[in-house]
C-alpha cells in the first residue's frame, strides 16, 4: 500500500481508538524476521537487522499513545539452539542496537528495561545493556523492556530458587511472593494485550506468570513488516474484548 494512503489509514483507525482503555503493558512476541528474510531471497540475519529497525516507530508510537510498558521478546532460552552465526549475529545486534539509539530513547522519555536470565548472557553484551539501563532510569515516559535470554518456565524456576535462597517456608507462598520473585519485579506488571506476528498461535514460553489474563492478538504481518496501522488493529482488537478475569458479563459491565 502506498506510504499515503497508509497514513490515512491509520489516521482512520486511531478515531476510533478509545483513549481512555489503552493497554498498560503490551508485549509483542516479534516473530517472522526469518521467513521475511527468505522472501526476499537474503539470508536469515538480514531479517533480524530489519526487525531491529522496526523497534523504534512502533517504541514511539506506543510512547506516544500513552502505553506505560513494551515488553519485547528478543531471544528466547530457546533459541541457543539456533546455529551459532545466527546466535552471535543477534547478541552482537542488541548491544550495538541499543547503543545506537540510546539518545533517541532518551530524548523521548522512554526508560530502558532487561529482562532475562543473566547468567550465561555473553558478559560484553550484558555489560552494554546495564550501562544503558542505567543512563536512563531517570525517564519517566514508557519503560522500554527486552527480553533477552528470557523463558517463562525459566523465570519461574528462578523466582522459586530466589525465594528458597531467602529462606521462606511452604506457608508463606503466595502468588504474591512469586510475582515479587519474577525477573524486573519491582518494575513490570502483569501483561494486558499480547501480540504475535507471523501468524503463528503459541506464546513460545513468553511471560508465562504474567500473561496468565493477558488478551492475545495473533497478526499474520511478519515483524518486519509490522508497522503503526498493525498496532492501531491490535488495540483496536483489545478494546472489543471484554476481560471477565473469571466472573461474569454482567459483573464486569457493573
Ligand atoms: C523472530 O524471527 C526473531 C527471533 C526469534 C530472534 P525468527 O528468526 O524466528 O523468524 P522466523 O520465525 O524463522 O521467520
Ligand atoms: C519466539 O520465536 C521467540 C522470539 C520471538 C524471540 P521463535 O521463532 O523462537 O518461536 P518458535 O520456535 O516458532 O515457537
Ligand atoms: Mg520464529
Amino acid at each position: 500500500m502506498a506510504e499515503q494512503s497508509r497514513d490515512e489509514l491509520l489516521k482512520k483507525l486511531m478515531a476510533e481508538v478509545d483513549p481512555k482503555n489503552i493497554p498498560a503493558h503490551i508485549a509483542i512476541i516479534m516473530d517472522g524476521n526469518g521467513r521475511w528474510a527468505k522472501k526476499k531471497g537474503q539470508p536469515r540475519v538480514f531479517g533480524h537487522h530489519e526487525g531491529a529497525r522496526r523497534v523504534k516507530n512502533i517504541v514511539r508510537f506506543c510512547n506516544d499513545i500513552g502505553v506505560k510498558h513494551l515488553s519485547l521478546y528478543a531471544f528466547s532460552i530457546e533459541n541457543w539452539l539456533r546455529p551459532s552465526l545466527e546466535v552471535s549475529t543477534l547478541m552482537r545486534l542488541f548491544s550495538t542496537y541499543i547503543i545506537k539509539e540510546r539518545d533517541g530513547l532518551d530524548a523521548e522519555n522512554v526508560r530502558f528495561e532487561f529482562c532475562g536470565r543473566r547468567e550465561s548472557m555473553p558478559p560484553k553484551v550484558m555489560e552494554e545493556l546495564d550501562r544503558i539501563v542505567a543512563s536512563l532510569k531517570h525517564n519517566t515516559g514508557l519503560v522500554l523492556t527486552v527480553c533477552i535470554n528470557y523463558g517463562g518456565r525459566a523465570e519461574i524456576v528462578d523466582a522459586v530458587k530466589s525465594i528458597i535462597s531467602k529462606g521462606y517456608k511452604p506457608e508463606d507462598i503466595t502468588e504474591e511472593l512469586i510475582s515479587q520473585n519474577l525477573y524486573c519485579a519491582d518494575i513490570l506488571p502483569d501483561v494486558d494485550l499480547m501480540i504475535r506476528t507471523s501468524g503463528e498461535m503459541r506464546t513460545s514460553n513468553f511471560h508465562i506468570w504474567r500473561g496468565a489474563y493477558s488478551e492475545l492478538y495473533f497478526t499474520p504481518a511478519l515483524w518486519p513488516e509490522f508497522d503503526s496501522v498493525e498496532m492501531v488493529k491490535a488495540i483496536l482488537a483489545y478494546q472489543n474484548r471484554e476481560r471477565r478475569f473469571g466472573m461474569t458479563s454482567e459483573q464486569v459491565q457493573e
